[in-house]
């Protein structure tokens, strides 16, 4: 996908892939500066663990502890998230909704959903509402994400919440399943289907079809699986490096015959 934009563009630039393993993280970003790479995405389990390296974070990153994009501006390590910016994007092109018209609920409060409800309070979500199974979790993100507005609608519950739960997902816009769960074919379904109401737009932010996505949309839901937000993700990775605007369409030609 990225070297399909470079090409495109003209930049003769090389997006390697390079395995480094937690216990090497420091040496390994020193190396990527020895070896004069204009930047890099990190993704798990860098994205949180990377922050130490860094010397300047954008704000949305900082608080959710997370991020996935890194640009070496004169010598100075900058590190973003576009993880937001990509959920965001494909929740427009998919459902024509903006941040600032929705309310969202994610399922999960763990690094992903972290990211990416930093970048919707910050953009004027209308509300949030965290969805745990650890509840201390979603607290603590929700006592993060209110550092970015103190105004911020945000609600937390507990997935065993299914009266409350089902009232809640009619008054939503998007539903996000951020959660792990459905990584492997074999998982549990992770937001029970009896809550979800047909009217419901539903991501699942899971590259892949899972068997939520399935199960939703055989019961007349919007689904859309998480491969919107990886190419737009890398969309605004693109344009952070680069400061030119992104071929997005070459770039999504170029993940979807990749097969991803
Ligand atoms: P990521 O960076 O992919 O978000 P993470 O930070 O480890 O990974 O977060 C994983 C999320 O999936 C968390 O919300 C986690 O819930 P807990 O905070 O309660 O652990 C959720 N998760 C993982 N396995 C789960 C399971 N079997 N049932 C419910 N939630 C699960």
């Amino acid at each position: 996908m990225q070297m399909s934009a470079f090409r495109a563009l003209h930049i003769g630039a090389q997006y390697d892939l390079i395995p480094i393993t937690p216990d090497e993280l420091k040496s390994g970003v020193a190396q990527l500066v020895a070896k004069r790479y204009s930047g890099w995405n990190v993704t798990v389990p860098h994205k949180a663990s990377i922050i130490p390296f860094l010397d300047e974070i954008e704000t949305a990153a900082k608080v959710s502890g997370s991020v996935n994009t890194i640009v070496v501006r004169e010598g100075r390590l900058c590190g973003y998230s576009t993880d937001g910016y990509g959920l965001q994007m494909s929740i427009k092109e998919s459902f024509n909704i903006d941040i600032n018209e929705g309310r969202f609920l994610f399922w999960g409060s763990g690094g992903a959903a972290a990211a990416a409800s930093a970048h919707f309070v910050n953009s004027g979500a209308k509300e949030i509402i965290l969805v745990n199974r650890t509840v201390e979790k979603a607290q603590e993100l929700k006592q993060k994400l209110q550092e970015i507005s103190a105004n911020a609608n945000i609600a937390v519950y507990q997935p065993h919440q299914l009266s409350e739960l089902a009232v809640v997902m009619k008054k939503v816009d998007v539903a996000i399943q951020s959660t792990s769960v459905g990584l492997n074919s074999a998982d549990p379904i992770s937001i029970p289907l009896e809550i979800l109401c047909p009217s419901l737009n539903l991501v699942d932010m899971i590259y892949s079809e899972t068997t939520l996505l399935g199960r939703a949309r055989k019961s007349g839901l919007n689904v859309i699986d998480g491969k919107g937000m990886l190419l737009h993700q890398g969309v605004k990775s693109f344009e952070i490096w680069t400061g030119k605007k992104a071929p997005v369409e070459m770039m999504r030609e170029a993940l979807t015959s990749n097969g991803r």
